[in-house]
């Protein structure tokens, strides 16, 4: 590879990883956790949304920091495809959330966990995606948060 490729491969390589903007969830109280960032893998288009294409893989990084502990974790991540606030298409069904994090969660601890995520093509438009951790031992502890993404045609 000429090295003048290879140094824009390497920048677009690092420059493809995008924070992207993060809302809250609705009906969702989470006085009990704080997120600081979210990040998706490629999103060389960010921060207001992510242009993604089906049946691709991306990764998915949230930076955040709990009010509380918890040894029964779950994470989910579903779609609002339908845009009915309804957030009915499951990207990735509840599923333990201490394989992506080291359980016990620990408390007042600035941390992320990353997790692979991946749209079928019942997803069409721009829609949010909501991601949900929270302590199935006491479901008021939750961190949840909500970014845009455009599927690509
Ligand atoms: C993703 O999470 C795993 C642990 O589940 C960690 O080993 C890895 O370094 C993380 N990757 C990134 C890019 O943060």
């Amino acid at each position: 590879m000429d090295a003048r490729l290879f140094l824009l491969y390497l920048f677009v390589s690092v420059a493809s990883s995008e924070l992207v903007r993060k809302k809250i969830c609705k009906g969702v109280d989470t006085p009990t956790c704080s997120i600081h960032n979210v990040h998706l893998d490629p999103c060389p288009d960010g921060p207001a949304f992510c242009l993604i294409r089906r049946n691709k893989l991306y990764q998915v990084t949230v930076d955040f920091n709990p009010q509380f502990s918890s040894s029964n974790l779950k994470l989910a991540i579903n779609g609002d495809s339908a845009k009915d606030a309804t957030f009915s298409t499951e990207i990735l069904p509840p599923t333990s959330g201490c394989d992506v994090i080291t359980c016990p969660l620990q408390k007042n601890t600035r941390q992320s966990f990353n997790t692979t995520i991946s749209l079928n093509k019942r997803s069409r438009g721009k829609f949010p995606i909501q991601i949900k951790l929270w302590n199935e031992d006491n479901i008021a502890d939750v961190c949840c948060v909500i970014f845009n993404v455009r599927v690509l045609k």
